[in-house]
């Protein structure tokens, strides 16, 4: 007994004395891994490998895991189901040229598959990949691996490594997730290829298929149409007779990314954000209420901006109209009349900006035919029920036909592509003409509702002429106007919510679900038991200032509807509490993105632009076209949120005042903003109209295309902020030079330089000189040649210390608010009240 536990005792000091010192990266025959906290670390030091316990378990796994990331986050395991329990584990590399993990007593609790080797050698390479050759092979030749951990993916797949068939061996590559924290083993899920039809991506739980990426188009997967706003990236897919695999692969090789399935079966794209130690969500599936598999049932489209979702292409009409009527589309739609096969007279309906059908039973033709020819072929047969465009790349080319009944059809706001839906002729040609029967019946009304409204406008203009001169010159505060407007405001639901479920929401309010920090308090992300998310306001206690800004908030923000401005959903009073609920907005503000150096590459100059056009049309409809003329005083970057497609939001009305209809300017005598987006006669004279408004949006502009922030030196010399570096490169002609490295070098120099001008022209020193949203709006979109030149900004040089970048108020106790009566009382007691009755509470 005592000599058998001294050999053990003699092996053991064998293998720690023979084992590689920690950080090398090459196992040999005699040089064993031990279980004692010992690593291989790849030769860049990226990747390290050796024994670790997940969380909450003391099972010992063979792991490899990021070496440089400060979240331990492991990206292959090769015992996921076999962990070494007991004291003693090693890995080697044996004779045969297998990989074993032996647990006590050396028995081996795992191998990989043998391949004849002279002088095996096992390997983790810097891209993350573990791999068995011989000695003297090439360590970048993967065709002399005998073994490789990038064909047999856990839950991660990594830059170069493979998803997907090698149809010589039927060998398939996918993605499984652990079955959780603490555990490994694969789960439930897997993500992977289905080679039927035209290839696609699916998600499985167990056999039913959760989630459908669809096939590759060219340019993306249908179902991911994001992935062409990712210029970081390149991605593949390869078909054809030896294989059909994806890869993705880094063209900004500073940039850590995964594809990684979660326990919870989410597949998400992450990027590792340096500053932030986080790894943050690109893209998760599913992706909206229309991206679970079949939302709609059989032919049926889901649209996520119609209400209900659930709409029936051109020729088509529900199969069961009474559950349509409940917003239950399952049962999907039917043709309403048959196809008339031989005599050749169907057309087809356009479904625009479509993610195509599931296509397992599809037959698809990569090259040659055009889409007149697709046409053609799909006519000829009489079991075709639709065509799209195999390819969309380029001009595009290719033919994918169906025969069955349309499954998992959606359409996107941007990114789908166009797919044809065969429809009887009768049908086609109906409904164009019902369209124009209904065209010509709206234009009548509208021409005679427009008429009418010319009439009452003019009476009402008379009438206020009349009664000038009793109003005085002054803003009127929102009370006294929604006063004014008690009578012909539209009734709005305001939904009340109830302590309880927000903090149910938010996790009781934790720290974990904070978002941040607003002016007058925390804000905090929740989830409703319906699984909407949304972002909690809640007025901190102590905010003294903040009470007045909250009733500015919820009653202007109420009134508001508008794409480009945040969504109030609700609010909630309750004692000391006082909150605001908000859409939640997934990717979180603007600068964020902006002046962060490891996520600016995220905004591509069409993403920006969209974004100053965004904001610009926001703005118009505050200023102009809103029923109240709204003038928001703290429009910043850290101000503006970005949805899940990167659709810019204004957010924080805690500062708008609202403007009487003949007011242009107002003198206050509490200024409050934010340094560096303050126009000047605002900053110090207190005189605010649209007109600071628009400086602010000016200053945002060439932040948007520099990625810089004003409240910065950018020649120091001359100490000029970025108004004044920008007005310098301007005049002498360099204004490219201004442009966020980021954006890359292909974006068109024209549009970049128009949007330059036009944010010059916004922050011109004299508030007559800069233009309106709306004429801003026209500048846009016209030849940079016709607008006017723009003269010298106000504020070109830092002034003075630096303020905290914060929004700061010069205060004056003497606030115009005070003399207001309280709509806000008036407002607890309506809330008071509602507590009894059914919500939504009704506001007048
Ligand atoms: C290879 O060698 C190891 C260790 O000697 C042994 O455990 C394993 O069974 C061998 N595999 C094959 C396929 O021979
Ligand atoms: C190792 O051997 C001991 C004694 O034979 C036995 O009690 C123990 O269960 C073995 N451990 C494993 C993991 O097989
Ligand atoms: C498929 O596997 C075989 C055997 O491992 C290999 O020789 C071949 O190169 C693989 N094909 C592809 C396309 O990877
Ligand atoms: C993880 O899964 C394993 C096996 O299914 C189970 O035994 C264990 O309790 C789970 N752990 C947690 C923390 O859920
Ligand atoms: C999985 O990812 C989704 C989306 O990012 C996230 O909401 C969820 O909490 C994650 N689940 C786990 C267990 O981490
Ligand atoms: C084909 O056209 C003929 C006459 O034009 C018509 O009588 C017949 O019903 C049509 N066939 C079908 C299947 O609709
Ligand atoms: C018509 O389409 C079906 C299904 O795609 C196919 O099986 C059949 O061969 C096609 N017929 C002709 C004549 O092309
Ligand atoms: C799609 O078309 C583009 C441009 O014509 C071409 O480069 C690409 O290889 C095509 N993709 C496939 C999968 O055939
Ligand atoms: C399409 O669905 C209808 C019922 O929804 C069914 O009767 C029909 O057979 C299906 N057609 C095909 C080609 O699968």
């Amino acid at each position: 007994m005592r000599r058998l536990s001294g050999a053990a005792f003699l092996l053991y000091f064998l293998i720690t004395l023979l084992s590689p010192s920690d950080g090398a990266d090459t196992l040999t025959l005699d040089h064993p891994l031990a279980d004692d906290g010992e690593r291989l670390i790849s030769e860049g030091g990226n990747f390290a490998l050796g024994f670790f316990s997940p969380t909450g378990s003391d099972s010992r796994y063979i792991g490899i895991w990021y070496n440089k990331i400060s979240v331990f986050t492991v990206v292959w395991v090769a015992n996921r189901q076999r962990p070494v329990t007991g004291s003693h584990g090693s890995l080697s590399v044996a004779a045969n040229g297998t990989l074993v993990i032996t647990g006590e007593n050396s028995t081996a609790v795992w191998s990989s598959p043998s391949r004849a080797l002279s002088n095996p050698v096992a390997q983790l390479l810097d891209d993350g990949n573990f791999v068995v050759r011989e000695a003297d092979g090439n360590p970048s030749d993967p065709n002399s691996f005998a073994w490789q951990s990038f064909d047999y993916p856990t839950d991660t797949l990594l830059p170069g490594m493979k998803l997907g068939w090698n149809l010589t061996t039927g060998f398939n590559r996918q993605l499984t997730p652990w079955t959780n924290a603490s555990d490994p083993a694969p789960g439930e899920d897997t993500f992977g290829i289905d080679l039927r039809g035209d290839p696609q991506i699916f998600e499985w739980s167990g056999t039913r298929a959760v989630w459908r990426a669809g096939p590759w188009n060219g340019l993306q997967f249908t179902g991911v149409p994001q992935m062409t706003s990712y210029n970081k990236f390149s991605f593949q897919f390869f078909v054809d007779a030896t294989q059909v695999v994806y890869a993705f692969h880094m063209i900004d090789a500073s940039l850590v990314s995964r594809l990684f399935v979660n326990h919870s079966g989410t597949v998400e794209r992450l990027v590792w954000v340096k500053d932030r130690k986080l790894w943050n969500p690109l893209w998760s599936n599913p992706n909206d209420l229309c991206d679970t598999i079949s939302p709609c049932g059989p032919n049926a489209v889901c649209d996520t901006s119609k209400a209900p979702r659930c709409g029936c292409p051109q020729g088509f009409q529900p199969k069961n109209p009474t559950n349509w009527g409940f917003n239950d589309g399952s049962d999907g739609c039917v043709r309403k009349t048959g196809v008339d096969c031989r005599n050749g007279t169907d057309g087809f309906a356009v479904v625009s900006g479509a993610k195509l059908p599931d296509t397992s039973s599809s037959t698809v033709e990569w090259v040659g035919t055009t889409l007149d020819q697709c046409r053609a072929k799909c006519l000829k047969n009489c079991s075709c029920t639709a065509y799209a465009q195999a390819n969309i790349s380029g001009s595009g080319s290719g033919c994918i036909l169906w025969s069955t009944n349309l499954t998992d059809m959606r359409v996107y706001g941007s990114g789908g592509q166009d797919l044809y839906v065969r429809a009887a002729a009768a049908d086609l040609d109906s409904e164009t003409s019902h369209h124009r029967i209904y065209l010509t019946v709206i234009t009548v009304i509208l021409a005679l509702f427009i008429l009418i409204l010319a009439l009452v406008g003019c009476r009402a203009w008379r009438r206020k002429k009349r009664s000038r001169g009793s109003m005085s010159g002054m803003a009127t505060s929102f009370t006294e106007r929604h006063n004014d407007e008690g009578t012909d405001a539209k009734d709005l639901d305001l939904p009340l919510f109830d302590l309880g479920a927000l903090a149910d929401a938010t996790g009781n309010f934790s720290i974990e679900s904070k978002l941040g920090e607003g002016g007058f308090g925390p804000v905090y992300k929740g989830k409703l038991e319906d699984e909407q998310e949304i972002a909690v306001k809640r007025l901190s206690e102590t905010s003294v200032q903040g009470v007045d800004e909250f009733k500015n908030e919820v009653v202007l923000i109420a009134k508001l509807q508008h794409r480009n401005l945040v969504r109030l959903l609700g609010c909630c009073i309750q004692g000391e509490e006082r909150m605001l609920i908000y859409e939640y907005m997934p990717n979180g503000s603007l600068d964020s993105f902006l002046f962060d150096k490891a996520k600016g590459w995220l905004l591509n100059w069409p993403t920006r632009y969209s974004i100053i056009v965004g904001i610009a049309r926001g703005l118009l409809y505050l200023h102009q076209d809103s029923r109240l003329r709204i003038i928001h005083r703290d429009l910043k970057a850290s101000n503006i949120l970005l949805d899940m497609h990167m659709n810019p939001k204004i957010s924080d009305f805690g500062m708008a005042r609202i403007f009487g209809g003949d007011e242009t300017e107002v003198n206050t005598k509490r200024v409050v903003g934010t340094y560096g987006y303050m126009s000047p006669e605002y900053a110090m004279d207190g005189i605010f109209s649209v007109k600071s408004d628009v400086f602010s949006f000016g200053v945002l502009v060439l932040e948007i295309i520099s990625g810089k922030k004003n409240r910065g030196i950018y020649d120091s010399s001359r100490s000029l902020n970025l108004l004044g570096y920008t007005w310098s490169l301007w005049r002498e002609g360099k204004g490219l030079e201004l442009v966020d490295e980021a954006i890359g070098d292909s974006y068109p120099k024209a549009e970049v330089l128009r949007c330059m001008k036009v944010g010059l022209l916004c922050v011109q020193e004299r508030p007559e000189d800069r233009p309106t949203m709306s004429a801003v709006m026209l500048m846009l979109g016209s030849d940079s040649a016709l607008l006017p030149q723009p003269r010298q900004p106000g504020f070109v040089a830092m002034r003075g210390p630096l303020e905290p970048d914060s929004s700061a108020s010069k205060q004056d106790s003497l606030s115009i608010n005070n003399v207001t009566i309280t709509m806000f009382e008036e407002f607890c007691l309506l809330v008071a009240h509602a507590k009894k009755r059914p919500l939504p509470l009704t506001l007048v």
